[in-house]
C-alpha cells in the first residue's frame, strides 16, 4: 500500500475543527499537513466541502446472536458490510456463554463466527451468562485475550439473568482485573409478573411489551447494580439505557465521582411507545429496554444527557430479526403472533447510526459537531480500550476514517440498506448528511455508492481496559 492523501477537507475530531490534509502510509495516520504542503502521494482522495471524522465505532452489536429460538438475521459478513456502508469502521460485539458452557469457549465460538468474514475491525465483549468458580477464573484469561468488558442481565430470567450474587462476584472479579461490567438494567423478575397478567388479560398484541416493562423497573435495576458496583468496587457501564429514571440514577452516580457510564441507542433518542402500536406491526420496534412514551419526556432527557455528557456514548444494540421469513434462519418476529412475550427482542440499526446522530443531533442543533465524534467513535474507543489505535485522526492512528458529506440527502429505507432484514424502523425518513467515503486501516471500503472491501478485511481487536476510569 504507497502513500494516501486525503486532500481540501475539514478535519473534524472530538475536540477541534481544522482545514487540513491527512497523509496515509500503511494503514496509519503518518501525518496532518496544513494546505499547499507539496506531497504527493499514489492516492489522492479529493474532500472538498466534507468533513474527514474517525470512523464511527459501535460497542453494542448482536450479529447471529441466538435469541427467542432464532438468530439476529445478519452475520458477521452482512452485518459489518452494512456498518461500513453507514460510516462505521469498528463493532464491539458480544459473544455469548450459556447456561452449563465455559466462557472461554463461548468466545473462542465467537472468534470462529467473525473470524475471515468482517469487513472492518471487531472485538468483543462477553455475555457471561452462567457465573460460577469456572467463570470467575476465565473471566481473568478473557481480559489477557482482550475481553475486557463483561455483560450481565437482570432481565431475561431463565436466559441471561444473573441474580444479585451472581453480580456481586462478577464485579468483585472484574475490579481485581481492571475490567467493565456491562448492565443490561431492568428488574427482569419483576417484569415477568407483569407479563404474566398481561397475558392472563389477553393482551397479546407488541404494544403490551411497552407497557409491562415499566421504566421505574429500569430506574430501579439501574440503581441496584450502582450500589452493587459501588460496593464492589467494579467499573460499570449501562447499556442501552432508555428511562429517564435510570439516567437520574447514572447522574446521581457520576456526581458522586463513581466510574459509572451509560450509553444510549437511536431507537430511544428517536422512536417511542407509539411504533409499538398499530397491530403486529409494532413488533419491528420490540426491543428491550423497550421504547418509551414520548408524553413522558424520557426523548429530550436523554438528548439532554447526551449534550452533558451524563450519557457519554450512543451505540446501537444492532439485532436484527425480519418480520418475514429470514432466508436462513426462518421465522423470526412472527414467533411471537398472539404473545408478544415470544417476539424477538431486538431492531437493526447499525448502518443507520452515524447519518441518524447528525441528523437529529447535529443538523437538528442539539449537540455540536466535535461532540457527535466524542459520543459516536472517540469516547467509545476510550471506554473499551481502544483509543488511539481507533476513534482518532491522529499521528499513528489506524487510518479508520469517514468522509461525510454534510450537505449530501439519504432516504433510509430497507429496499436501499444493506442489512440483512427485511424492514427499516426508519423507513423513508429523510436524512440531511451522508456518509460518502469509508476507509478502513487505509483502504477505501466504500466510495461512489459501491462498496470495495471484502470478508476478512477486519481483524480481531485485543482491547486494553477502560481509558475512562479514574
Ligand atoms: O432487545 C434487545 N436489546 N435485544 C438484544 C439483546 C440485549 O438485551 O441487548
Ligand atoms: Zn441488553
Ligand atoms: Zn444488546
Amino acid at each position: 500500500m504507497g502513500k494516501t492523501l486525503i486532500k481540501n477537507g475539514t478535519v473534524v475530531t472530538a475536540i477541534d475543527q481544522s482545514e487540513a490534509d491527512v497523509l496515509i502510509e500503511d494503514g496509519k495516520v503518518t501525518a496532518i499537513l496544513a494546505r499547499d504542503h507539496g506531497m504527493e502521494a499514489d492516492e489522492v482522495i479529493d474532500a472538498s466541502g466534507k468533513y474527514v471524522m474517525p470512523g464511527g465505532i459501535d460497542v453494542h452489536t448482536h450479529m447471529e446472536l441466538p435469541f427467542g429460538g432464532t438468530f439476529a438475521a445478519d452475520t458477521f459478513e452482512t452485518g459489518t458490510r452494512a456498518a461500513a456502508w453507514g460510516g462505521t469502521t469498528t463493532i464491539v460485539d458480544f459473544a455469548v456463554q450459556t447456561v452449563g458452557q465455559s466462557a472461554m469457549e463461548g468466545w473462542e465460538a465467537w472468534m470462529e463466527k467473525a473470524q475471515g468474514n468482517c469487513a472492518i475491525d471487531y472485538g468483543f465483549h462477553m455475555i457471561t451468562g452462567d457465573i460460577n468458580d469456572q467463570t470467575l477464573k476465565e473471566m481473568e484469561q478473557l481480559v489477557r485475550e482482550g475481553v475486557t468488558s463483561f455483560k450481565m442481565f437482570m432481565a431475561y430470567p431463565g436466559v441471561f439473568y444473573s441474580d444479585d450474587g451472581q453480580i456481586v462476584r462478577a464485579m468483585q472479579k472484574a475490579a481485581e482485573d481492571g475490567a467493565t461490567i456491562s448492565m443490561h438494567a431492568e428488574n427482569g423478575i419483576a417484569i415477568d409478573v407483569y407479563v404474566g397478567q398481561a397475558l392472563e388479560r389477553g393482551e397479546t398484541d407488541p404494544i403490551h411489551h411497552g407497557m409491562v416493562r415499566k421504566s421505574i423497573l429500569e430506574g430501579e435495576a439501574t440503581h441496584r447494580a450502582i450500589k452493587l458496583a459501588q460496593v464492589t468496587g467494579a467499573q460499570l457501564y449501562i447499556v442501552h439505557l432508555s428511562a429517564k429514571e435510570a439516567l437520574d440514577e447514572v447522574v446521581r452516580a457520576r456526581d458522586e465521582g463513581l466510574n459509572v457510564w451509560a450509553e444510549t441507542c437511536p431507537q430511544y433518542l428517536f422512536l417511542s411507545l407509539d411504533n409499538l402500536g398499530n397491530g403486529f406491526d409494532g413488533a419491528k420496534y420490540v426491543c428491550s429496554p423497550p421504547l418509551r412514551d414520548e408524553d413522558a419526556g424520557h426523548q429530550q432527557r436523554l438528548w439532554q444527557g447526551l449534550k452533558t455528557n451524563d450519557l457519554q456514548v450512543v451505540s446501537t444494540d444492532h439485532c436484527p430479526f425480519c418480520m418475514g421469513d429470514h432466508h436462513t434462519f426462518g421465522t423470526q418476529k412472527q414467533l411471537g403472533q398472539g404473545d408478544f412475550s415470544k417476539i424477538p427482542n431486538g431492531m437493526p440499526g447499525v448502518e443507520n447510526r452515524m447519518e441518524l446522530i447528525y441528523n437529529g443531533g447535529v443538523a437538528e442543533g442539539r449537540i455540536s459537531l466535535n461532540r457527535f465524534v466524542e459520543i459516536t467513535s472517540t469516547t467509545p474507543a476510550k471506554m473499551f480500550g481502544l483509543y488511539p489505535k481507533k476513534g482518532a485522526i491522529a499521528v499513528g492512528s489506524d487510518a479508520d476514517i469517514l468522509i461525510f458529506d454534510p450537505h449530501g440527502k439519504h432516504v433510509i429505507s430497507a429496499d436501499t440498506h444493506h442489512m440483512d432484514v427485511d424492514y427499516s424502523a426508519y423507513e423513508g425518513w429523510e436524512m440531511t448528511g451522508k456518509v460518502e467515503t469509508v476507509l478502513s486501516k487505509g483502504k477505501v471500503i466504500i466510495a461512489d455508492d459501491q462498496y470495495h472491501g471484502q470478508p476478512g478485511d477486519g481483524e480481531y481487536l485485543a482491547r486494553g481496559t477502560s481509558q475512562l476510569s479514574i
